[in-house]
């Protein structure tokens, strides 16, 4: 059948209708709010993410409140320390910044929220290489030492997964024996596989202060160019034992997303990563763009091209506009 018997205006022409044929829909149960938070004795703005802030564990708290009033059931933690040294050492103590505000969090809103920690060194490191060094690189097989032990460390603060973004290999299998042989072989583990070293981390590295004092993470996170290799890692991090996987930046890999979800049926996570967000914030605040239809059309065109799971710095904001409306 063909025009004029088929007329595809037909199912557009009322908003019910149009619900009614929607093929995807954002709900608030597939978004994960990543958060900062800071050993600083106040809260402070991040100038090139506005809306966004680097967070005491007080003020932690409260926006957990705010993010769960809002339906949102899970945040992801990165911790900024006061103490940087070459081994990461703050990342893995048990009064380091992460693992007191998971106890905090835990504390505060018990098991209505789902605290997925981020495990990497760059944050802890003086040389902010997301692992130790020999000769100006990263060593893989000695790094894996000490993200099992923030891994497990975060565990027993009471994360309810952990998330490694640190790009070396083995480290989704070296984690999962870590965390079983301390006894939490019933933690999830949500492995960012497919993560591209990426322009669009600029505002991440400069709410964290995570920029490498030289070089870049080209030797450890993926080339752009790279698409099939992207589906290795993937492969990879799902025989190690990864229970979601994740593609990195969003926007720009949304085929990584799609190719990935016609290949395997593990769950698919995707990060709307930081350079994405302020982008379109700067847009809106500049009367360019609409932010409230651009932001609702991106997040449904990540669950069209596959994912599962959205991490967004907009999320908080994106289900309190749904509340009211
Ligand atoms: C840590 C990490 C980064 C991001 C998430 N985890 C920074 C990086 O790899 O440089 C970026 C998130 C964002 O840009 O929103 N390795």
């Amino acid at each position: 059948m063909a025009f004029p018997q088929t007329r595809l205006r037909r199912l557009r022409s009322t908003s019910l209708l149009r619900d009614m044929v929607a093929e995807n829909v954002v709900s608030t149960s597939d978004l994960i709010y990543p958060m900062f938070v800071t050993e600083e004795g106040q809260s402070s703005d991040i100038s090139s993410m506005p809306g966004i802030r680097r967070h005491t564990i007080d003020d932690l708290c409260k926006e957990t409140d705010r993010a769960m009033a809002a339906g949102v059931k899970a945040v992801m933690l990165f911790g900024i320390p006061n103490a940087k040294d070459d081994l990461g050492t703050q990342a893995y103590a048990t009064d380091g910044i992460v693992a007191k505000s998971i106890r905090a969090l835990r504390r505060a809103a018990g098991n209505d929220i789902l605290i997925i920690p981020d495990v990497c060194l760059c944050e802890y490191t003086s040389h902010g290489h997301c692992g130790t060094l020999r000769d100006g690189d990263v060593v893989n097989d000695a790094t894996l030492e000490l993200l099992a032990r923030a891994s497990v460390c975060y565990a027993e603060a009471g994360a309810s997964m952990i998330a490694p973004s640190d790009m070396m290999d083995g480290r989704i299998g070296f984690i999962r024996n870590a965390l079983d042989t301390a006894g939490f072989e019933n933690l999830p583990i949500m492995a960012y596989s497919a993560k591209f070293a990426s322009a669009f981390y600029g505002p991440f590295r400069e709410a964290a202060g995570s920029t490498p004092e030289f070089g870049d993470r080209k030797s450890y996170q993926m080339n752009p160019a790279n698409g099939n290799e992207a589906l290795r890692e993937i492969a990879e991090d799902i025989k190690e034992g990864a229970d979601i996987v994740m593609v990195k930046p969003g926007l720009p890999y949304l085929d990584i997303l799609r190719e990935a979800r016609n290949q395997t049926n593990i769950p698919l996570a995707v990060y709307n990563v930081s350079g994405e967000y302020s982008m379109v914030k700067a847009a809106a605040q500049a009367g360019w763009i609409d932010e409230t239809r651009v932001v609702d059309e991106l997040l449904v065109s990540f669950k069209r091209a596959g994912a599962d799971i959205i991490l967004t710095y907009h999320a908080v904001d994106w289900a309190e506009r749904r509340q009211r409306s």
